[in-house]
């Protein structure tokens, strides 16, 4: 059994209340089907079957909050599911607000859907050796410049201090609380606590924890989810907590 026996209580926040509009299926980006599932049940899947996670909260559309009740995988994880936001930063907050008792929040995006197990426990065990706040991070691939509004470059910084950055991020749950009690909006929660001053730590990231944004990320997804063991994903159902396994 990989799941933790410590007393601090690792709640994961699913952020699943977006429109997706950039992938244009007509549908909250959340519910598009990958390999046959919607995001989201990748995406929860994924958090129990690392082992790492003791409660999830998802943050659905308002209208989705009843058929998304209906799809939850049974498991000794608790799911429980409540209303986003117009943005991702109220979704957050609603997700905060719905896990009181939470001593470490992960923020995990349900578009990342395929992100490894392996990462999600990376992320817990870095909060668990003492850091406050935890991403996972990529070595970036491409030249980064910075343009002004027209658009004319004015500048490129050294590509070996740059990461992008993934999900889930991992904080203690106090400090994320004080991030958002500054009423700040951003699209990167860790962001927030940038701001307050505090260290964010970075764990190695996963290519495959990459957001699916566009109908190319969509295709990229569909491919590998087929190629996917399908013990893996069972082992994010089953209803015995000794038998979720990460693989
Ligand atoms: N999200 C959310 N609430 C919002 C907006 C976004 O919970 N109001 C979630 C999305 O469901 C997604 C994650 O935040 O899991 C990352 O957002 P993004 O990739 O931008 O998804 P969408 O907002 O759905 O996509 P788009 O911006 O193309 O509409
Ligand atoms: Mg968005």
């Amino acid at each position: 059994m990989n799941r933790s026996t410590g007393d601090d209580r690792v709640v994961a926040l699913v952020p699943a209340a977006g429109m997706g509009v950039r992938l244009g299926e007509n549908k909250p980006k959340a519910f598009v089907h990958v390999g046959g599932s919607p995001m989201l049940t990748w995406a929860i899947q994924g958090l129990i079957a690392s082992g790492s996670v003791d409660e999830v909260v998802v943050m659905v559309p308002a209208e989705l909050v009843d058929a998304t009740r209906a799809l939850l995988p049974a498991s000794a994880v608790p799911v429980h599911v409540v209303t986003g936001g117009a943005e991702r930063t109220d979704s957050v907050r609603a997700g905060l607000d719905a896990a009181p008792d939470a001593d470490f929040v992960l923020v995990h995006d349900a578009a990342r859907a395929l992100t490894p197990p392996a990462l999600i426990s990376r992320v817990v065990a870095e909060l668990r050796a003492g850091a406050r706040a935890v991403v996972p991070a990529l070595p970036v691939s491409d030249t980064i410049k910075s343009v002004d509004a027209t658009g004319a470059v004015t500048g490129t910084p050294d590509r070996s201090g740059l990461r992008a950055i993934q999900t889930p991020q991992g904080f203690d749950a106090r400090l994320l609380r004080s991030a958002y009690a500054t009423g700040t909006r951003a699209t990167d929660d860790a962001g927030l606590v940038e701001m307050l001053g505090t260290t964010v730590r970075t764990v190695a990231g996963d290519a495959l924890a990459f957001k699916i944004t566009t109908p190319l990320d969509l295709v990229l997804a569909n491919t590998l989810a087929a190629q996917r063991d399908p013990a893996d994903i069972a082992g994010g159902l089953d209803t015995t907590r000794e038998a979720v396994t990460a693989p």
